[in-house]
């Protein structure tokens, strides 16, 4: 998609479609009101907009569209009218919704192109992250996955997206859809990773895909073997792919954007290819999806990329530590004891708990990075979808300072998470008669108590880990990738950046 910032007169402006936003007056009344460019465009027509609107067809409640023809006094060919919900009310999770009602209505058209002015009465210092929704919330409308269907993919008839601002604020605008356009391309990217099935996606594929982005993006791409691992006793990550013909790689991908010396923020994306659940089998109904298992590695690459495209001045680390998990003669079985690279060692209650046991190896081996901070991303548990369902992830640290900072990001963008607990009386679950810690902990509070066996390999520095099992992908009919949590984590980086050049400033 082509974004356009346009700062010309909106009676001139030879528009295919128009789009100006109404207010509901409040959630009571079926009274509507208009923002700055529609009540502009209806003093040019002499009220037809408020006359049409006052018919009733539109009552401004969020994402509400009504397509107007022959205008009169301006020269757009249509005015698209899509309801902002109440005014005071406002926010970008709403905004969001609008304009992907607004721009699925442009595509089910068949329109090319459309002009939005739509940012009028936002706040100044809202303009760049409302501009930014406008290119995040319309790629979020217009992707399609076509990789593994034959025939060309079907085009996308919308090409071209004008923003009207007032030329005042141009650059803020400008910013907005510049981020929101490595945003979307980040998205991309981690939702076609994502949805590839498992019998392509490999741990091997993932490893190819990274060392693409050495030429794409100047990342520093670099992967582990098995052989590797085993010399650095990742005993407990390397008995999970003894189960598969697969061999595992652990993927490390470095972008530089900030000086040598500053330390880098490590994210940790699990990237198990399929997730059979190995010995502890699970059971047949849509074990398809545990091709997701892979969804938060998946997203450590798209916010690799949305960093090395924004420039921002920092240091990542990413890495993934990929497998598959099935069930063969030489998988885990339950009882099994294994040693982790950082020495502790697991006795595997249930071979299906496999995420932590990739994690933590790749946790310990992050140290040598010396990072400031250590954020991992795991589809990691079946039980946080019943503690929080599909909107907001699961988020669990050892810093309040850190975990405030992920929690803001999130709720900057509109992809939430919300703090679990991580206290020792739930670690204490983890005992094992056998090994120093075995891998699950009882049916109750599952979720918590995967974070709180991560949380034992986190000990040397701030950690963070978001469970993305109810976030990441969607079932049923819309069954795709979301590439969530990638605006969270890449919110969370921009933020980072511009309190290091605050710091950097003083
Ligand atoms: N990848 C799954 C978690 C998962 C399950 C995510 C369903 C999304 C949907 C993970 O490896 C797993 O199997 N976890 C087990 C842990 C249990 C054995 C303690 C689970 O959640 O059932
Ligand atoms: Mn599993
Ligand atoms: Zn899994």
């Amino acid at each position: 998609m082509n974004f356009k910032i346009k700062t010309g007169n909106l009676f001139k402006l030879k528009s295919e479609c128009m789009v100006v936003g109404i207010y509901k007056k409040s959630e009571r009344e079926k009274d509507v009101e208009l923002t700055a460019s529609a009540a502009r465009i209806n003093e040019a027509s002499s009220e037809q907009i408020y006359q049409i609107v006052a018919r009733g067809d539109i009552d401004g409640s969020i994402g509400s569209t009504l397509l107007l023809y022959d205008i009169r006094g301006i020269s757009a060919k249509r005015v698209m009218v899509v309801g902002l919900g109440v005014q005071k009310e406002t926010s970008v999770q709403f905004f969001r919704k609008a304009v992907m009602a607004a721009v699925r209505s442009l595509v089910d058209r068949n329109l090319a192109s459309a002009d939005m002015a739509i940012l009028d009465d936002v706040l100044d210092e809202d303009r760049a992250s409302y501009a930014r929704q406008i290119a995040e919330a319309t790629h979020q409308t217009t992707y399609r996955y076509w990789e593994t269907k034959s025939g060309d993919k079907p085009a996308m008839p919308l090409i071209q997206i004008g923003v009207v601002v007032d030329r005042k604020h141009r650059d803020a605008t400008q910013k907005g859809i510049d981020r929101g356009l490595a945003i979307a391309n980040a998205l991309t990217y981690t939702k076609t990773l994502a949805n590839l099935p498992g019998n392509i996606c490999t741990p091997t594929y993932l490893a190819g895909r990274a060392r693409e982005l050495t030429k794409s993006h100047g990342l520093k791409v670099s992967v582990l073997d098995e052989k590797d691992m085993e010399k650095l006793k990742m005993g407990s990550l390397l008995s999970v792919s003894r189960g598969s013909v697969e061999p595992a790689k652990l993927i490390i991908m470095e972008y530089r954007g900030a000086g040598k010396n500053k330390n880098p923020v490590a994210l940790i994306g699990k990237g198990l290819t399929f997730d059979a659940g190995g010995i502890s089998i699970k059971p047949a109904s849509a074990m398809d999806e545990m091709k997701y298992d892979m969804c938060g590695g998946a997203s450590v690459f798209g916010a690799m990329i949305a960093a090395s495209e924004m420039n921002l001045p920092l240091n990542i680390v990413g890495i993934v530590p990929s497998s598959e998990n099935l069930p063969d003669g030489a998988a885990n079985k339950p009882g099994d004891i294994v040693t982790s690279m950082l020495g502790k060692t697991i006795e595997i209650l249930n071979t299906d708990a496999e995420g932590r046991l990739i994690l933590c190896d790749a946790m310990t081996y992050a140290k040598r990075y010396k990072p400031e901070v250590v954020v991992d991303i795991a589809t990691l548990t079946g039980a946080c979808i019943i503690a929080l369902g599909h909107h907001a992830s699961g988020l669990f640290s050892n810093s309040d300072e850190l975990a405030n900072e992920l929690l803001v990001a999130g709720e900057a963008v509109d992809d939430r998470a919300w703090r679990m607990p991580v206290w020792e009386s739930y670690t204490k679950q983890l005992k094992s008669n056998f090994a120093d810690l075995a891998n699950i902990g009882g049916r109750s509070a599952g979720a918590v108590t995967a974070a709180c066996f991560l949380q034992e390999f986190a000990k040397e520095f701030s950690w963070a880990h978001l469970d993305v099992a109810g976030t990441a992908w969607s079932s049923g009919s819309p069954k795709g990738a979301t590439g969530r949590p990638v605006p969270l984590l890449v919110e969370f980086l921009i933020r980072r950046s511009e309190a290091a050049r605050e710091a950097e400033k003083s």
